[in-house]
């Protein structure tokens, strides 16, 4: 075990560390690569920050509050400096902030934004040393992703796989192409081989992550070279799998060849996550979206002309400069007629780095907070009434989980909605038994609520009669 001088007084650092994880899922996927790669190292992984000689801080920019989290738990860590313990901070703040989280926190030893984490290795080795400063701050310089045979993933049935990293989009508001860095391709047959090898290990969904997944552009040589929709029906028809999905798509990329293959490859999910962000054309222009609203309501008919009942979700943002009433009405109506299953609402958050934060932020939070309740008012009603067609349908759930107090399974269906369901069998209600986490269960909706569906498993369905006591999950499986 490597010894360093901390503080003046000589202590042994072991090789174990505690990770926390903010913000989005590709945070969440980087930190199941980080953890990989740490435990590759030679490090354990400990639950409690107390026992762990490195402390990691996976961090999120997106929106101010996220960042002020950071820098509160940051404080936190100071009555651990005295103990030896080392702290990294990574992640989209490290990026953002650089060498001014040393000056902010002395204690911290580590700071890397997502585009340097293929050299962990190295950084962690200077860290052991006893180096006190190191970055990994490549910012827009790289063209390289970071690929890791020793990705530790939590789930054992479902799993991410990174497909494009960064973003070249610069919409106004965002931080993301300043702190994940340029936009950058996997090739198809990388991204096969992991998606091969999850099978291999008994996944059965996949879901592709990226800022702009289908943004993704195959640079492999022109003979083998896909695109977006060839490498989700191809990995749709890996033996084994279930189900595929896909996050984040940006409209300006959103050809109709992806509605197409999801009618035509039934593994590949009944849902398309499609940030509008605003329904005026005025604010999207400010926001630099490149895309109209009947530019968005084209790509909405070619999704709704679908033989499957393809499910929408929306990002939007309220308050952006200059939003007036009349636009924020036109984000209202596009709402009701659009008729989304979801939407993920923000107030506007001015971000360090990006064209808005220069703009005069004209509306008051007052202001954005009323919007925001109506948007969200507004939305609960379209869902309240658009979830009703579900109801009588069998939907097949991938069970997630158990509520034990309401005698509940807590299941998943292909458009990503949450299902609650009780399982009979011979008329009994069945107590201790239960499908197992990771199983597919059919399902009648019996009842719709504005944000799940309530329903019984099929009492003769084949899950239905090997259902088993409740397994232990295995927390990681690193798959190398
Ligand atoms: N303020 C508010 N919301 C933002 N988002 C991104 N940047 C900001 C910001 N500066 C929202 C967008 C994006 C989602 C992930 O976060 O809606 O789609
Ligand atoms: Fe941010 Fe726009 Fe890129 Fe999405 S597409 S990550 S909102 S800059």
């Amino acid at each position: 075990m490597p010894c360093d001088l901390f503080g003046g007084y000589t202590v042994m650092v072991s090789k174990t560390f505690y990770i926390e994880t903010f913000g989005c899922q590709m945070n969440a996927h980087d930190s199941e690569k980080v953890i990989g790669t740490l435990e590759q190292q030679g490090y354990a992984r400990v639950e409690d920050e107390g026992e762990a000689g490195l402390i990691l801080y996976n961090t999120c920019s997106i929106r101010d509050k996220a960042e002020q989290k950071v820098f509160h738990r940051l404080n936190e860590y100071k009555r651990l400096q005295g103990e030896g313990k080392k702290f990294a901070v990574l992640g989209c703040v490290a990026q953002q902030e650089g060498e001014r989280i040393f000056e902010k926190a002395p204690y911290v030893s580590l700071v890397a934004g997502s585009a340097s984490y293929r050299n962990l290795p190295e950084m962690l080795r200077r860290l052991e040393a006893g180096e006190q400063r190191i970055t990994g701050l490549d910012d827009r310089q790289t063209d390289l992703t970071f690929e890791t045979e020793f990705t530790a993933r939590s789930n054992p049935h479902r799993g991410y796989i990174t497909i494009i990293e960064g973003c070249d989009k610069f919409c106004a508001y965002c931080v993301v192409p300043y702190t994940r860095g340029k936009e950058r391709s996997r090739t198809s047959a990388s991204v096969l081989v992991e998606a091969r090898k999850m099978v291999d290990l008994g996944y059965t969904e996949i879901q592709f992550l990226g800022q702009n997944v289908n943004s993704w552009r195959d640079p492999s040589d022109s003979s083998g070279r896909m695109s977006f929709a060839e490498l989700l029906v191809a990995v749709g028809e890996l033996p084994g799998i279930r189900r595929v999905r896909f996050t984040t798509s940006h409209p300006r990329d959103f050809t109709r060849d992806i509605v197409q293959a999801i009618d035509a490859t039934p593994t590949l999910c009944d849902h398309v996550h499609l940030p509008v962000q605003s329904g005026s054309n005025g604010v999207l222009k400010a926001m630099a979206r490149e895309y109209t609203r009947e530019w968005y309501l084209e790509r909405m008919s070619w999704i709704k002309a679908a033989k499957r009942d393809i499910s929408i979700t929306s990002d939007m943002i309220v308050g952006f400069p200059g939003e007036t009433d009349a636009d924020f009405e036109e984000t209202i109506t596009l709402v009701g007629e659009v008729k989304y299953d979801a939407v993920f609402a923000f107030k506007f958050s001015p971000r360090p780095n990006t064209p808005a934060v220069t703009m005069a932020d004209s509306i008051s939070d007052e202001v954005k907070t009323e919007r925001l309740r109506i948007l969200m008012d507004r939305q609960r009603e379209i869902q309240r009434e658009h979830y009703g067609r579900h109801l009588g349908q069998v939907q097949e759930c991938m069970v997630e989980s158990y509520n034990v107090s309401r005698n509940q399974v807590v299941g998943r269906s292909s458009q990503n909605k949450t299902v609650n369901f009780t399982t009979r069998q011979n008329g009994a209600q069945i107590a201790r038994a239960q499908p197992p986490v990771g199983s597919y269960v059919p399902v009648r909706i019996t009842q719709t609520l504005p944000n799940c569906l309530v329903g019984e498993a099929m009492a003769d369905s084949a899950e239905a009669s090997a259902f088993v006591p409740m397994p232990r999950v295995p927390q990681f499986v690193v798959l190398n």
